[in-house]
């Protein structure tokens, strides 16, 4: 079987949708073809990438929930797709999402899945399903540190990657998994707010105590949206 998988995190370097696609990558089979795409910030791919996209048994899209949706470059990367696939008349191939996202929740990728599914009748694809993981940018931060994948907190994100390729291998639907990692929301919230928003505001010269608090940031729209 010949398998796509396409990056489409407009992150350079390291992205989460990478990791997320590299640990698929290991669970899937020897013996089928792989080909990795990344999509970047460019201006998409050229025809011929295209059509080897187009002639693969299955095409996985990893990316970044953007706004509950997806990134530009991935809608603009379908819109070209599209063409391809209407052009070889092939009811077999089936297109599987790993979409994560910053939020908790992995279900707040419902609607980006639902517009990956409606693109699929469209261009005449199989919709197979995939995965849903919210939090995705502790993932980021474990797999750079070399954390393996089994241990707490993501065991349940390995075991949805290793579900899915084997999925994948049989050509069959997966259905659409919503993952959360295992971990209750407000240790995530003081994470995030302790070890990634607080240091990115003072690497960018910010000053903690003089950031607004959500409460003043909510007053002032409530009482000037001009002001935000
Ligand atoms: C422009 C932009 C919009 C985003 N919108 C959302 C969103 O609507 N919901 C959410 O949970 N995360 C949102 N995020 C967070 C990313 O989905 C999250 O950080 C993701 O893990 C990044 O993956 P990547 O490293 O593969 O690019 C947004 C990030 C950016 C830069």
């Amino acid at each position: 079987m010949k398998i796509s998988l396409i990056n489409a995190s407009p992150k350079m370097g390291d992205s989460n949708t990478g990791f997320l696609l590299d640990a698929l990558a290991r669970h899937i089979a020897a013996g089928h073809a792989l080909h990795r795409h990344n999509l970047g910030r460019g201006k998409g791919f050229p025809a011929e990438i295209l059509r080897e996209i187009a002639a693969d048994d299955a095409i996985v899209l990893g990316f970044p929930l953007y706004v509950d949706a997806l990134p530009s470059s991935l809608t603009a990367l379908l819109i070209a797709l599209e063409d391809c696939l209407k052009t070889e008349s092939r009811h077999d191939r089936t297109v599987y999402a790993i979409i994560n996202n910053g939020f908790y929740e992995g279900r707040q990728t419902c609607i980006a899945f639902e517009i990956v599914q409606n693109w699929c009748e469209r261009a005449g694809v199989k919709f197979g399903g995939g995965i849903g993981q919210g939090a995705d940018e502790t993932i980021g931060i474990l797999q750079k540190k070399k954390v393996p994948w089994r241990v707490w907190p993501f065991g349940r994100t390995e075991r949805a990657l290793i579900a899915l390729a084997r999925t994948m291998e049989e050509g069959a639907p997966f259905g659409i998994r919503y993952l959360t990692p295992a971990f209750p929301k407000f240790l995530f919230c003081f994470l995030a707010t302790h070890f990634f928003w607080h240091p990115l505001a003072k690497k960018n010269g910010l000053h903690i105590k003089t950031l607004p608090k959500k409460e003043n940031i909510l007053m002032r729209t409530m009482h000037d949206p001009e002001n935000l």
